[in-house]
């Protein structure tokens, strides 16, 4: 029994990557599980030039879930590639490179950069934070935009691109303009714009008022978006958005999806990726799967739903 996808010519042991800004460089679970485990993981994301991040508090827990607000915070791709991109390659999985940036040519340019740097084999462009003023929360909902982007970095590498969605927006004719754009493949949802409100105090619970929502709150909107993406594009696509147990996982991969993402999962249950390893492995024994590509868009009924009014 095989578990391993691939995303164009790249082999994942399996369809469980852990999610960008839940695992730091890759180090940040090594006492619950190696890394050897997974099928890969995304770094946070790196920006053109150092960011210090959003004021504190950045995060607050809600029902099912969570608000963040870091803004970004990293030390810039030059120090990463520099100093964390030569570890980073050594893990024993696939490291996905995420990058972040407020206008088209400075994706380029760090696409470039990591090119030059070598080694990479995959890049996730994260058009979708919601929580820095230039970035996701307003290029990232233009396909124009979108599409410019994807074909400014297609230019500069030959990485496998994957273009990370927001749900703030329909991500259908956003996931179109990156592919139109030259994209390999599609990550989403990013989180979802939301906020908490301390009552007593009469504040919002996070310094910057807003932020993104993500836990199994947002799980079944995740489910619907990814299983419309996938309904219009070939592209690889990874769904993400509260994954937090191996029957999870199952839904997106029977909506069409070729691996998932687990990230807040990971804060309430650091050992969440191992177990849904091996829930994927019985699941597929029980339905006599040889492979876990068998389950991937095998949702029963799967045309029917688009009849209505959700096509
Ligand atoms: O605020 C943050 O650093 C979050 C980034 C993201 O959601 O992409």
């Amino acid at each position: 029994m095989s578990l391993e996808v691939k995303l164009g010519d790249i082999v994942l042991r399996n369809p469980v990557l852990v999610a960008s800004g839940a695992y730091g460089y890759g180090d940040d679970y090594s006492a619950f599980f190696d890394n050897s485990v997974i099928g890969g993981f995304v770094t946070k994301s790196v920006t053109p030039r150092p960011r210090r991040g959003n004021p504190h508090p950045r995060v607050a827990e809600t029902p099912c879930g969570m608000l963040n607000s870091i803004g970004l915070e990293n030390s810039g791709i030059d120090h990463f590639l520099e100093r964390e991109w030569p570890a980073v390659l050594e893990k024993p999985c696939v490291p996905i490179l995420s990058i972040a940036a407020s206008a088209a040519e400075e994706y380029a340019e760090m696409c470039a950069k990591a090119e030059r740097a070598g080694g990479v084999r995959a890049i996730e462009i994260n058009l979708s934070c919601p929580n820095v003023k230039e970035g996701g929360r307003t290029f990232g909902t233009d396909p124009r935009v979108v599409e410019s982007i994807l074909r400014g970095c297609r230019r500069e590498t030959s990485a496998f691109l994957i273009a990370k969605l927001t749900p703030n927006t329909d991500p259908v004719p956003i996931a179109r303009g990156a592919e139109a754009g030259g994209a390999d493949g599609l990550s989403l949802i990013n989180t979802l714009l939301g906020m908490a409100i301390d009552v007593e105090r009469r504040r919002p619970k996070l310094a910057m008022g807003m932020g993104g929502l993500s836990g199994p709150a947002i799980r079944p909107v995740a489910l619907a978006m990814t299983y419309r993406v996938c309904r219009t594009t070939s592209l690889p696509v990874i769904g993400i958005g509260g994954i937090s147990t191996w029957s999870d996982v199952v839904e997106f991969l029977l909506v069409g999806a070729t691996a998932v993402q687990v990230g807040t999962a990971l804060f309430s249950d650091p050992v969440a990726p191992i177990e849904m390893i091996a829930g994927l492995n019985e699941y597929c024994v029980r339905h006599g799967h040889e492979s876990i590509t068998g389950v991937i868009g095998a949702l029963e009924s799967g045309d029917l739903i688009l009849e209505g009014v959700h096509a």
